[in-house]
C-alpha cells in the first residue's frame, strides 16, 4: 500500500519539520478547498509552492473546487505527480485536457453520494482514481466502510478494460480501516490526522503500508 500524508492536520507553523517527519511517504496530499465546492477554506499556490520547496517527493493535489478549470496551471509544478478534480465539479471534459497539457497525471474523484457511472467517460484518461471515504471538507471524520463497495466496483472496471489507474482513498484511515481497503484493492492511502496526531510518523507510516 502506498501512502499519501495529507498535511491538512500538519502545524503549518512549523512546515519544514513536519514535512521532515514523513520523508518516507509516497506521495504528499494537498487538499485545497475553495469555501465553495465544500465548507472550508485550506490553502492555495502559494503555499503549495512552498510546500515543494521544502520536498523532494512528489505531489498528489487534491482539488477540492468548484471550477478547477483556471487552477490547473498554478498548481502543476515540476514535482506535481497528480492534480485530482472531482466528477461533481464543472467542466470536466476541458480540466482533463488541461492538466493532460501540462503534462501530470490527470485524477478524478467521487464523493460519497455520487455512483461510479458518473466517471466512466474518463477512465480511459486517468492515472488515478480518488474515492472519498468521508465527506470532503475536513479531517478527522470517520471513515464510510461502504465505499468499499466503490473501490471494488472499480477494480473490476479496471481489470475488464486493460487500464492501469491507481485507486486512492481519502479520509478515515488508520491501522483498522486500512486493512478494509487493503482487502477491496485500494493501491494508494491518503492519512491526515492519523499520522499526524502520532509522535512516530515514520513508524505511522510503516504500520499503515
Ligand atoms: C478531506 C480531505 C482529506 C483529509 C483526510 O476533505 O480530502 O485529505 O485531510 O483527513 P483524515 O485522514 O484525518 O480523515
Ligand atoms: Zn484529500
Amino acid at each position: 500500500m502506498k501512502i499519501a500524508p495529507s498535511v491538512l492536520t500538519a502545524d503549518f507553523s512549523n512546515l519544514r519539520e513536519e514535512l521532515q517527519s514523513i520523508r518516507s511517504a509516497d506521495y504528499i496530499h494537498l487538499d485545497i478547498m475553495d469555501g465553495h465546492f465544500v465548507p472550508n477554506i485550506s490553502f492555495g499556490p502559494a503555499i503549495a509552492k512552498s510546500i515543494e520547496e521544502q520536498t523532494h517527493l512528489p505531489l498528489d493535489i487534491h482539488l477540492m473546487v468548484t471550477d478547477p478549470l483556471s487552477w490547473i496551471p498554478k498548481f502543476a509544478f515540476p514535482q506535481t505527480k497528480f492534480i485530482t478534480v472531482h466528477i461533481e465539479a464543472n467542466h470536466i471534459q476541458e480540466t482533463v485536457l488541461a492538466i493532460q497539457k501540462e503534462k501530470i497525471g490527470v485524477g478524478i474523484a467521487i464523493k460519497p453520494k455520487t455512483p461510479i457511472r458518473h466517471m466512466i467517460p474518463y477512465l480511459n484518461d486517468v492515472s488515478l482514481v480518488l474515492v472519498m471515504t468521508v465527506e470532503p471538507g475536513f479531517g478527522g471524520q470517520s471513515f464510510m466502510i461502504d465505499m468499499m463497495d466503490k473501490v471494488r466496483e472499480l477494480v473490476k472496471i479496471r481489470k475488464e478494460n486493460g487500464l492501469h489507474f491507481l485507486i486512492e482513498i481519502d479520509g478515515g484511515v488508520n491501522e483498522e480501516t486500512i486493512l478494509i481497503a487493503k482487502d477491496a484493492g485500494v493501491d494508494v492511502a491518503v492519512a491526515g490526522s492519523y499520522l499526524f496526531n502520532m509522535e512516530d510518523r515514520e513508524k505511522g507510516m510503516e504500520s499503515l503500508r
